[in-house]
Order: C-alpha cells, then structure tokens, then sequence
C-alpha cells in the first residue's frame, strides 16, 4: 500500500472543521512532522536557488494542528529547586487553565538544534525552529517559532529573534551563517539578515524600519511582499535621524534609525572573535 505523503495527510486533516477530525490520527500525523522538524529533515522555511527564503505553508499548518490536536497536561521537569521553605513554587494543575511552558531553558519539541549548538539559561527555543551547527544561543535570548538560524552564528544576551506561524505563508526571520546578533538586538517580522552581516548592541529591525547604508549611500526597507534585507557582512549600529518639519521638529525629535556603518573588516572581526572567546 502507498503510503499517503505526510504534507497531503496534514493538509487533509488542517482543513478538516473542529469536531470531524479524527484527533489521535491527526496526532499521529502531527508526531511524524516534529521528529522530521527535529531532525532537520524538513524546515519551516527554505532557501531558494535565488538567495530568498520563503515559508513552506503545510510545515507550518502541522504545527498550528499540532496545537488544535492538543490538550493540557501536567509535564515533570528535571530541574531541582532549593529556597526557603515558606515560599513554594505553585503548582499549576489543568484546571487553573493557565500554560506554564517547562524550564529555565526550553527547547520546545519541532525544533531544530544541531549538534554543536550552545544553549545558555535561561533562553527559549520555539516549535519549528532551525538552529545549525557551532551557533550559540545566549541568556535570555528567544529563538521564535519557524525563525532560521545558520552556522556559528551567535545570538547574544537578551537577543529577540521574532517567530511567526500565522499567516502560514508569511515567512519567517532567517540569520544567515557567521552572523552576530549583538546584545538586547531584535530582529523581526520576516527580517533577512544576510551571512556574516554584524548587528552592533541594541539594533532592532522590523517591517517598518529604514536602514541607512553610509557606504552604499542607500536605504533598505521591506516592500510589501519584499521583506527588510541586512546586505552580507553589513555593520549595523543604532542610529537616530531627526524629524525635519512640524512639532515632532520644534521638538528636536528624532527617530531610531539603524545605520550600516561600514562592511566587515579585520577590525570587525577581532571585535567578535573576542566575543567568541567568552564563549
Ligand atoms: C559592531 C561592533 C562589533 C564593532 O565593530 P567594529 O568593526 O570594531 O566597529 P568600529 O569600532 O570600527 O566602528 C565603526 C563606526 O561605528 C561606530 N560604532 C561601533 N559600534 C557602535 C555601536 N555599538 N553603537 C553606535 N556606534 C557604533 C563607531 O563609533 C565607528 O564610528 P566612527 O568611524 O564615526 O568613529 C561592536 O560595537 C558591537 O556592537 N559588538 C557586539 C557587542 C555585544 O552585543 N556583545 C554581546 C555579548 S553577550
């Protein structure tokens, strides 16, 4: 018997109205797509021969179904805890109906990790999530859900990588390979940032953000179905620039801005080895 391919299977049962669906089959259905998720078999979003990267529509359906099929649990950590006695941890049960997602660290199941990744607490992994090999994820950063990470890249404290599962189509946040994304740095809403492309301490990157190129005396900015695009080995620092007319004006306002100020050089490359040495 020909087995029916698993993207037609979740298609089927994603389309299927609450109440008809066969919920321990769609489960099913739903395991098979997270073990090849966490295997790296498949991705959420996939590099074109192009160089642009677009969502691949029935991953990210399974892992929305993966939700519908589900339903709460009490999960056991591993983790151990020791603090005064009078100050307990609550215990949640089903029928607070509040999620509390396990642990410091989570790697959530459906995610990517490969080997050589290194995780510092407290960081967050979500379902879909590819991180490859040699990058590090430090503390308190999120790894969102579907975003793509690439090799040796690191992704420094309080680093933000904005996930998106809905609309399926939409796709999402990509770091290319030898990228660093520096401290308190948010890069969201389907932001490409290119191969070793440096983001300086505190940058954050959005659909609406304009990013001032000093060197290519341009300005990147996503465009409809064109997303943000950091150029490869782009420095990228914060930046302000003032409002010229109006109260904003009489203010002496002005608006973040991140500005490229130069493309990777030797002096760029001792800043982040010295980087990687902490590591
Ligand atoms: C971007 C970075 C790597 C420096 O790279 P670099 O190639 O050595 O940059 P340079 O020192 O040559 O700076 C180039 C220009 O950008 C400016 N600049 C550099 N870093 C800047 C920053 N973070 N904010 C604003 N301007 C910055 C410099 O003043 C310089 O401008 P000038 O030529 O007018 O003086 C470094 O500033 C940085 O942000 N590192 C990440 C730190 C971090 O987040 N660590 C995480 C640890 S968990």
């Amino acid at each position: 018997m020909t087995r029916v391919p698993l993207a037609e299977r979740i298609d089927e049962y994603a389309s299927m109205p609450a109440g008809t669906l066969a919920s321990g089959e769609a489960e099913h259905c739903v395991g098979e797509l997270l073990d090849a998720l966490e295997r790296g078999d498949i991705r959420a979003a996939e590099r074109a021969t192009d160089g642009s990267w677009r969502a691949v529509p029935w991953v990210k359906r399974g892992i929305l179904l993966g939700f519908r099929v589900g339903h709460l649990v009490e999960m056991e950590g591993t983790l151990s805890f020791v603090d005064k006695h009078t100050y307990p941890t609550r215990r949640m049960r089903v029928e607070d109906n509040v999620r509390v997602v396990p642990g410091g660290s989570s790697i959530r199941r459906g995610a990517y990790v490969a080997p050589g990744v290194v995780c510092m607490p407290p960081m967050y992994v979500n379902v879909g999530a590819y991180i490859d090999s040699g990058t590090m994820v430090d503390s308190h950063a999120l790894v969102g859900s579907c975003a793509q990470i690439g090799k040796r890249v690191h992704i420094s404290a309080a680093a933000q990588i904005g996930g998106v599962l809905e609309p399926v189509n939409a796709a999402p946040v990509v770091i290319e390979d030898d990228v660093l994304v520096g401290g308190n740095c948010g890069v969201y809403e389907g932001t490409i940032v290119r191969a070793r492309a440096v983001l300086a301490a505190g940058v954050v990157l959005t659909r609406g953000t304009p990013v001032f190129d000093l060197v290519r005396e341009t300005v990147y900015k996503a465009n409809g179905e064109v997303p943000l695009e950091i150029p490869e080995a782009a420095v990228v620092v914060p930046g302000t620039r003032a409002i010229k007319s109006g109260w904003g004006a009489e203010q002496q306002l002005g608006l973040q801005a991140p500005v490229i100020v130069k493309y990777r050089d030797e002096k760029t490359d001792l800043a982040t080895t010295l980087e990687s040495w902490l590591r």
